[in-house]
């Protein structure tokens, strides 16, 4: 099928490949020239694990290109998806100028009919607004459909998501735009669900929240923990083997982060109190992640006593592993706090320094974690990266002020560590 794509940011650019990959020929758009340069040459602007291999072999076979010209990839594609953001505006609502803008210039060049996707995550009514505004702006008054197929993919694993998903969620208007949906998504197994396109899109918000609201019941469980002498890991266990309630995203930490559920549970409070609902519980799961990183702060504070001048290693910077994404990272919140009260930070990512250097002034990027720990007088761990599990920590003991790790991801075993001559301290446990 010929597919258009507009917005090759993280979405964008994964579902143009997948697709490409799956045998549709493929058309991405986008107005920031350079990344477009970069794209034709194989190049992917950000870290997504075999995205580039994928992104090369498709290149190379002729089945995606990239461009600029917006007109163009409309004329070329029947089923179009809009990827672009939908930044948060000062109040937590989601800011839907890029949608408007890629419904008016689809509209404006369209001469056939087409399936209008949208894939990037908005409030609840968006697709009606958005085929309204292709109606009034679509002059030959042609015939089109517009679809909400939301993402689930999780960044550092995005492929595997997109080939194998837990499900293919499709909101549609007519049977024409469900059955071709259901053709360019022919090549995945999985289940796949035909909603009206309102309940597509609180699927995509909904989901989102429920798993924000999992980790922040589990963060407050585990302060639950520590003050009750329990253990959050056993506890979580334990909860866990119900099925009904299910082992994953029980991971206590120093909180969620990245480019989506901070910003969904806060879009997804605005659009209930437009709907007229207050939606209580998702202001407290926020608040439970913003005090997370306050305790966190405070663990530091109290095993270190005063900050000033006090050498603190960092070790992980992005918002999880298996990306350089650095948006709504907590490692930026507890750095800057750290810097605040006069402490230097020397800090190592296996991916993410790059982006982080423009994000944190004053912090010393280290080429190792063994760099980032020498001379210390504390090493904190706020990225759970497979690396840092491996660390010798006899070498990383020695070559540090003190021996003390606050380790915000629970990436080693608290006795092993005491064992290891340490002081450690860990969440919920
Ligand atoms: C998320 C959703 O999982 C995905 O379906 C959606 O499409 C986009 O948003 P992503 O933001 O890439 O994906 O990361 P995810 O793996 O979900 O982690 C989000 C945050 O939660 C990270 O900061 C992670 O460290 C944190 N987390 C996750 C926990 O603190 N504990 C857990 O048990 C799981």
């Amino acid at each position: 099928m010929k597919v258009g794509v507009i917005g090759v940011g993280y979405v964008g650019l994964v579902t143009g490949v997948c697709l490409s990959e799956l045998g549709h020929d493929v058309f991405c758009v986008d107005c920031n020239k350079a990344k477009i340069e970069k794209l034709r040459k194989g190049v992917v602007p950000i870290y997504e694990p075999d995205l580039d291999k994928i992104l090369k072999k498709n290149i190379k076979e002729k089945r995606i290109r990239f461009g600029m010209d917006t007109a163009r990839m409309v004329k070329f594609a029947d089923i179009i998806f809009i990827c672009v953001h939908t930044p948060p505006k000062s109040n937590g609502e989601a800011d839907l100028r890029y949608v408007e803008a890629a419904a008016r210039e689809i509209a404006s060049t369209m001469r056939s009919y087409k399936v209008i996707v949208d894939k990037s995550t908005v409030p609840v009514r968006t697709g009606e607004k958005v085929a309204e505004a292709i109606k009034r702006y679509n002059k030959k008054k042609l015939d089109f459909d517009v679809v909400s197929n939301p993402e689930f993919l999780r960044e550092g694993s995005a492929i595997d998501d997109f080939f194998h998903p837990d499900r293919v969620v499709i909101g549609v208007t007519s049977k024409r735009s469900a059955k071709l949906m259901k053709e360019l998504y022919a090549g995945i197994k999985a289940p796949t669900i035909i909603t009206n396109i309102k309940s597509a899109e609180i699927i995509k918000h909904a989901s989102n929240s429920f798993l924000a609201m999992k980790i922040s019941f589990v963060n407050a469980l585990a302060n639950i923990c520590e003050l009750s002498g329990a253990h959050i890991e056993e506890v979580a266990k334990g909860m866990g083997l119900d099925s009904r309630i299910g082992e994953k995203f029980l991971n206590a930490g120093v909180g969620y982060g990245g480019s989506c559920f901070p910003k969904d549970v806060s879009a997804f409070i605005r659009i209930s109190e437009a709907l007229g609902y207050d939606f209580e519980l998702l202001k407290a799961v926020e608040k439970i992640n913003t005090n997370q990183k306050q305790l966190f702060l405070k663990k530091i504070e109290e095993t270190l006593w005063v900050l000033g001048d006090k050498v603190i290693g960092v070790l992980g910077l992005a918002f999880k592993p298996n990306t350089d994404d650095m948006r709504n990272a907590p490692s930026i919140d507890i750095i800057t706090a750290l810097q605040r009260e006069g402490a230097k930070i020397k800090a190592y990512d296996p991916k993410a320094m790059e982006v982080a250097k423009r994000l944190l002034p004053g912090v010393k990027f280290c080429k190792t974690p063994y760099e980032a720990a020498r001379e210390s007088d504390a090493l904190i761990i706020m990225t759970e990266w497979d690396e840092f599990r491996e660390l010798d920590l006899k070498k990383i003991r020695e070559s540090m002020r003190q021996p003390i790790i606050i380790d915000g991801r629970n990436i080693f075993d608290p006795d092993k560590m005491d064992n290891e001559g340490y002081i450690y301290k860990s969440i919920g446990r």
